[in-house]
This record gives C-alpha cells, structure tokens and sequence, in this order.
C-alpha cells in the first residue's frame, strides 16, 4: 500500500513545520509549501516535497492547483496565517494592515479550496484551515486582535461553504490550542509538538459526521 499523502500549506515554520515533520516520521508523503524559497532545505531534509506559493499571489495560487491536479490527497490543511495588528479594543486597521490580513487569511482560502476541494474530495480526504477559537464569534469574551478575529470568522464561513460544496472530503475548521510560535509568543500554552500531534490524531479520528465542524486540536468540539 502506497504512504498516505499530506498537503500542507504554510509549513516553513511553526505549527505547519512541525506537522511536516510529524507526517514524515511517521511514514507518510508530505508536500508542503513555503513562501520564501529559502525555507525549502529544513523541510526537503524531511524528505518533504516543497512547493513554493505565496498565498498574495493569484497566479502561484493557480498553479500549485494545476501542480496538485492529479494528487492523491488523505489531507489537505489550509494552515498559512498572519495575526496583524496587537490590538486591545477595536482599533480601526490601516488598509495595508486589512489587507495584509485579509488576503492572507480569507482571500487566500478563497483561492485554494475551490481548487483543492475537488482533488480532496476525489481522495475521499480531509480539507481542514487552521482557524482559531478567537474567530469563533459565540465564543467570544474580549475583542484582542480585532482584524484577526474577524479574518478567522470569515475562514470559519468559507470553511463551512466548502463542507457544502465537496462530499465526500471531510472539511474541518480547528483550532490549534495557543501556541508557543511567532505568532502564539513565548507565553502560550502549548508546546508545538503537542498541538501538532493532536491535530494529526482529531484529523485522522474525523467520521462524515465531522463534516462542516469546528474542533479543538485534543478533538474537542468548539462552537461557531
Ligand atoms: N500559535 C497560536 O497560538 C495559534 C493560535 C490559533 C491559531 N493559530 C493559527 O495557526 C496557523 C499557524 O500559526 P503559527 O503559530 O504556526 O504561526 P507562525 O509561526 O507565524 O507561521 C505562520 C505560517 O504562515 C505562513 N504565511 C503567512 N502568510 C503567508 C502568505 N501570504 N502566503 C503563504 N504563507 C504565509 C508563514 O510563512 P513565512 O515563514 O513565509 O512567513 C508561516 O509558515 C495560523 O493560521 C494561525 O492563525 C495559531
């Protein structure tokens, strides 16, 4: 039996690295993406097949899906994501800080999963984003990073348009625990090893009755 494929974008660091690096040791094919050319030796150290794209760029968007046309895809985790302005209150962004934001965070799903919703769903897979619990609007009990909420919400919207869209892939939106990254700081709860490792065991633990829901990485239910 041929290694189960995963497709992870977003992987030069972070949580999208070390679940390269899981993936790996644990046998399977992982093709992962990185912005920056640069960042492609850690993970072909791997063993990692890198692909280059920069969620900014319509035209790499495209052709990664042209690239990934005849895939096998068990997963396909949307992870890339920026946080943006360290707010307090709602502060009014500046439009680069908006768009910096956004078209990472939502325009960029907006140019993948239409394009890897079908191959995912050809592979009877898995399509997950890495949300977060702050884009969860039921959730909510402060207003922190107000433009990322806001661009995580509307990633939990297009998630659940995708669950719609592409049976039979199981499409998920997590969230990755608060971890200790760039992004998370030092002050996080979590360890990297083991937000990855949970994400890996909800991902491969989801049955159809998953489809269109949002999970915790220990594989707890979160609300909308
Ligand atoms: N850490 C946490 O506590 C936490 C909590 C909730 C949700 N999350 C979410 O988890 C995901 C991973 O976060 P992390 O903590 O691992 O963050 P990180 O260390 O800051 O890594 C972010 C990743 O996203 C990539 N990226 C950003 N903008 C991109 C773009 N325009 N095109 C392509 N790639 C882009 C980065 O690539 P470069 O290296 O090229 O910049 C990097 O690989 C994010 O979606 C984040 O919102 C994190």
């Amino acid at each position: 039996m041929s290694a189960q494929t995963a497709l992870i974008i977003g992987a030069s660091r972070g949580i999208g690295f070390e679940l390269a690096r899981q993936y790996r040791a644990d046998g399977w094919r992982v093709l992962a993406s990185v912005r920056q050319p640069a960042d492609a030796a850690a993970l072909e150290a791997l063993g990692c097949e890198v692909l280059q794209l920069d969620l900014d760029n319509a035209a790499q968007c495209i052709a990664l899906g042209k690239q990934l046309e005849a895939e096998q895809l068990d997963i396909a985790l949307l992870n890339a994501g920026v946080y943006g302005p360290q707010t307090s209150a709602p502060t009014t962004p500046s439009a680069d800080e908006f768009d910096t934001v956004m078209h990472a965070n939502v325009l960029g799903a907006m140019r993948l999963l239409p394009l890897l919703g079908p191959i995912v769903a050809r592979s009877g897979g898995r399509l997950a984003v890495t949300s977060s619990s702050m884009g969860s609007i039921s959730l909510r009990s402060n207003t922190s990073g107000w433009l990322y909420r806001a661009s995580k919400a509307a990633l939990n919207s297009l998630l659940v348009d995708a669950s719609l869209s592409y049976a039979p892939a199981i499409c998920v939106a997590l969230h990755p625990g608060w971890v200790r990254t760039a992004m998370g700081g030092d002050g996080a709860d979590l360890d990297v090893s083991e937000s990855a490792a949970g994400i890996r065991s909800t991902l491969a633990g989801l049955t159809a009755a998953g489809n269109g829901h949002f999970f915790n990485y220990n594989g707890t239910p979160l609300i909308w």
